[in-house]
């Protein structure tokens, strides 16, 4: 007969954070359910086990006692890329992928885009409420005060080529902080973690800024602090010869939507970067700096930038069919489209698509816009993206208005991380403050050979492997004459 053994997990007892544990717990038919605990029967043993049910989760934990014998590990769960996994408690952002929700703090994003300013957003983030007038007023101090970087930091950047990509530069520069401020690794202390706080918000446009300058070799321009964060930014960016320089309003506030817009998304690939990395408890210039290099990758952060570039090999509507044929047939993705979470429009491309109306009356309209929105329609109408629930993410529309708005294509994963650090740095200050958090290490199931003797060299048998071939490879173009044409291109080495 089949014998049952109580779980218990510890933790089980932990408050309940999230809105789903407050609600009494249903069924799918929405009647109520007894016990919220899941009874698992091993087959191999006959066992059965009950496991706690917290917040619509089971702890993989409490998955481990459940063995054949004495000599087993015990269970484990699989889940590569996290698909179904929750890796903490968190309140800070909610979404509901189904419905296209989007949160921060309770908030709606809808709501903070219309009324909210990024430095308002930030705050909102960091500390879980919005400000009064005298705490703004404060914080907003605090980061202006931090706004400037060592002068040492212009030659840094200055030894990056300059055809450097600027995400590269901003990536290498905000990990360099970590030297410029080795204070920042007292990460217990409160008072430090509030100060790296307002550093990373306050810098990051600034080294975002001079990567661009150097990229353009033009003279870099220091922060003025009269202007609003969003207009400091376009100072740093575009000031020229003129005294003292003056933001059209209409830019202003863009910018200013897309940071709100930008600023938190809970556990994306970045945030998580910033959590892993940050739970070996380094300085939160290291762990940014990690966080970033995620958010670089063409599926994360990187999309607007290769949505543009999809755009323009488009080129015209009628070439669309022919594009969609070939994402369909898996000849590349339909860069700007689909999600982990949304299966829904992006709450985010809706309002990014109204605020790219509103640019294009200043700027004229970018022409991109136009294959966009065609694109779209006849997406939104195939089987293939119906039936994955594929819709706009936050990338689709907004390179469109960066680029009318006069960024090069480079800066877009830039214009992402500058507002993504408030959500990185409420993302550690969460973690670091979790008494249930430890340092991120996942298992792993073992697919290669067990104990096996060393060969000496001369007795080894010969094998292929995937490095002679790479080899062979490389060594082709590493010998391959340097071009010395005026290409972009033409200063890189091979060494
Ligand atoms: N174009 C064509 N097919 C797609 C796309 C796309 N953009 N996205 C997903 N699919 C297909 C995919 O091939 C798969 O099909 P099948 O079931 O037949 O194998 C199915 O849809 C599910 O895709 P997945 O790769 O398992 O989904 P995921 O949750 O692992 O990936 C994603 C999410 C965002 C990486 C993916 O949708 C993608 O690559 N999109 C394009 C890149 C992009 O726009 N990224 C920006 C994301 S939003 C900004 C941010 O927060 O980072």
């Amino acid at each position: 007969m089949a014998t049952r053994t109580p779980i218990r997990s510890k933790k089980a007892a932990a408050k309940p954070a999230s809105r789903a544990a407050a609600k009494t717990p249903t069924s799918k038919n929405g009647a109520s359910v007894k016990a919220a605990s899941l009874t698992v029967t091993d087959n191999r043993t006959g066992k059965s086990y009950d496991i706690p049910i917290n917040d619509g989760t089971v702890r993989a934990m409490d998955f481990r006692q459940i063995r054949v014998d004495s000599d087993d590990f015990g269970l484990m769960t699989y889940d590569p890329a996290f698909t179904n996994t929750a890796s903490c408690r968190s309140a800070i952002t909610y979404i509901d992928g189904e419905k296209g929700i989007l949160e921060y703090r309770g908030y709606p994003i809808e709501q903070l885009a219309e009324k909210s300013t990024y430095l308002e957003t930030a705050y909102l983030l960091v500390y879980g409420e919005l400000p009064d007038a005298t705490q703004l007023d404060q914080w907003t101090r605090d980061i202006k005060y931090s706004t400037m970087v060592h002068e040492n930091i212009k030659k840094f950047i200055d030894g990056f080529n300059y055809d450097s990509h600027p995400m590269g530069m901003l990536i290498g520069t905000v990990g360099a902080f970590s030297t410029y401020y080795p204070d920042a690794k007292h990460i217990d202390d409160p008072a430090s973690r509030e100060l790296q706080t307002w550093r990373l918000i306050a810098k990051m446009p600034t080294i975002a800024a001079f990567a661009y300058r150097h990229s353009r070799g033009l003279p870099f321009v220091y922060p003025d602090n009269d202007l609003s964060f969003a207009g400091n930014f376009l100072n740093m960016l575009w000031k020229m010869s003129e005294a003292k320089y003056k933001p059209d309003p209409v830019l202003e506030r863009a910018i200013e939507v897309l940071f709100i817009l930008h600023a938190d998304h809970e556990q994306n690939c970045s945030a998580n970067a910033m959590r892993a990395v940050g739970s070996s408890r380094p300085d939160p210039f290291s762990a940014t700096a990690a966080a970033a290099a995620a958010l670089y990758g063409p599926l994360h952060g990187g999309a607007n930038e290769e949505v543009l570039l999809m755009l323009e090999k488009i080129g015209d509507k009628k070439r669309i069919p022919e594009f969609i044929k070939k994402f369909k047939a898996g000849e590349g993705r339909l860069m700007g489209f689909g999600h982990r979470v949304y299966k829904n429009y992006d709450p985010r491309a809706k309002i990014i698509k109204r605020t790219a109306e509103e640019v294009f009356d200043l700027t004229g309209r970018n022409p991109l816009i136009d294959i966009a929105m065609e694109l779209e329609r006849i997406a939104l109408e195939d089987e293939y993206f119906i039936s994955r629930k594929l819709y706009p993410n936050v990338d689709f529309y907004s390179g469109i208005i960066y680029q009318a708005l006069g960024f090069p294509v480079e800066m877009f994963p830039v214009l992402f991380a500058i507002p993504r650090t408030a959500g990185w740095i409420a993302q550690w200050r969460e973690m670091i403050t979790d008494p249930e958090q430890k340092i991120a290490r996942p298992r792993q199931i073992y697919t290669g050979n067990r104990t096996r003797k060393y060969t000496p060299i001369g007795r080894r048998p010969r094998h292929d492997s995937a490095h002679d071939e790479a080899n062979h490879q490389h060594r082709a173009v590493r010998l391959a004459p340097m071009p010395f044409a005026s290409g972009k291109r033409a200063a890189r080495t091979r060494f």
